[in-house]
Formats: C-alpha cells, structure tokens, sequence
C-alpha cells in the first residue's frame, strides 16, 4: 500500500451536498450539509463549452434548472443566467449553477471535506476534465480532505500522473464490484472503492478491506436494509439524508 492522505473519513458523507433537503450539487447543499453538522459532501464536477468547471450531475440541464440543453454547449454567462433552485422549493430560488471555483471558496471557508467525482457525460474527455479540475483542487484543499473518484478510468489515471498517492487520495467508482477490481486499484494506487451499496457482496467488501482500501457504498437512504454492510467492513455511506442513518451507524474508525 503507498502512503496515503491523513484522512479522517466519517461514516456518513452528503451526496451531492444535502440533496434529500436542499437542490443537490448547489452551494445552499453544502450549506445545508455543514449546518446538519456533517464534514463531507459528495459533488460532481464537469465542464461547461467554454472549459469552465461546474458543480453539476447530468449531461443536460432539464432536471435540475429552469432551462434545458446540453452543458457541454453552454458558457459561464448562459449557466449564470439558470435558475437551479426553484425545481427543489420555493425557498431555493434564485439559486444559481456553482463553479468549481465558487464551491471550493465555499468548501474552504466551512472546513469541509470533499469526495468529488469526476462526472465524464457522454463523449466527453476525462482526461480533459481532470487536466482542468485537479490542479484547482490541489491548490484549493489539504490532501486530508480529498478524495477524487469517477467511473472513467482514463480521467483516474490522468489524475495520478497530476499527483501521486501522498497527495491526492484516489477513490475507484464502479456500479457492482467488477472481477478486475484490484487491478484497477492498484494501477491508480488508489485510496478507496466506491461502489453501489445495492450490488455488493460480503465476500467482495472483505477482499477489498482485506487488501488495504477503504470501502464506500453509494447511496443508501435505507439504514436497515443497509445496516449488514457495516458488519462487512464498510467504512462510509455517501446519503441523500444521512440524518437517517443517526443512531445507526457505527462509531469512526480512529
Ligand atoms: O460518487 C457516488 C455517486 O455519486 C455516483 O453516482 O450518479 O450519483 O454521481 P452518481
Ligand atoms: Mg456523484
């Protein structure tokens, strides 16, 4: 194993900010997040037409803003112009898309740790998008409170030739746990593996606990039928409402 961040990971991570109660991937998530007294959120970053990096899920703009179209063929002036609130509730609008730069000005002044995703939307380059985002990050944040992940393997390995494992911990995305999972792990000197909580298996949870890395499961807004995962050596839930896990999760590991 390399040696890796100081990371103090919780149990329980925000996905996508608090986006059970506040419209996800915004600044008012995060605020919630922090005010709900958790540490960590989960984002999504991706690039805008213009190359600007945006705090954003889907390819297009339709679910989640007063507009639509794809955000690989909008400028930072056109997003500003989106309400990306008012969808959620009333109370959120006005809300506007956040940069890259707005959420780790956010992030740094809360103290906050941050999972960010790489989001690679259709034909998109992850290289591309970890050339842009990762050094911002690495300027923006302590190495304790990073983790980058994505699906795209490309956009990992471009990631880790930005920096090695002492300073940028790397968490491998998958849906179920592929056959191929160390190798991927261990290509990327990866910190953790994420995976979809639903499609774990206990025996794959111990091989990959027993092996070094940190497991994290997304996203379980169902504490019981959730709650064997614990026993099987999982460190972290990312959840839309963590606060449902209260009482239910185990302690930190120290
Ligand atoms: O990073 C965990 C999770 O966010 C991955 O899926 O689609 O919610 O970004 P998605
Ligand atoms: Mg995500």
């Amino acid at each position: 194993m390399p040696k890796h961040p100081a990371i103090a990971l919780p149990r329980l991570i925000a996905h996508r900010g608090l986006s059970a109660h506040a419209p996800e991937n915004t600044l008012a998530a995060v605020k919630a997040a922090h005010e709900a007294g958790y540490a960590w959120v989960e984002l999504d970053v991706q690039l805008l037409g213009d190359g600007t990096p945006v705090i954003w899920h889907d390819a297009t703009l339709k679910r989640c803003s007063d507009g639509h179209g794809r955000l690989a063929m909008l400028d930072l002036a056109a997003v500003r112009r989106l309400d990306v609130g008012a969808w959620f509730g009333d109370g959120f609008r006005g809300e506007r898309m956040a940069t890259l730069s707005d959420m780790l000005a956010l992030l740094v002044e809360l103290d906050m740790g941050v999972n960010m995703e790489l989001k690679v939307t259709h034909r998109r380059s992850g290289t591309e998008l970890a050339e842009v985002v990762v050094p911002r990050l690495l300027k923006a944040l302590p190495p304790e409170r990073l983790i980058l992940s994505s699906f795209d393997q490309p956009a990992l390995q471009h990631a880790r030739s930005l920096a090695d494992a002492s300073l940028l911990a790397i968490g491998v995305l998958t849906e179920g746990v592929p056959a191929t999972w160390r190798t991927r792990c261990e290509a990327l000197d990866a910190f953790s593996l994420h995976t979809d909580w639903t499609r774990l298996t206990a025996r794959r949870a111990r091989e990959i606990k027993d092996a070094g890395y940190r497991l994290l499961c997304y996203t379980p807004n169902d504490p019981a039928a959730f709650a064997p995962r614990w026993e099987w050596g999982v460190d972290c839930a990312i959840s839309d409402d963590p606060a449902l896990f209260a009482g239910i999760a185990p302690p930190p590991r120290l």
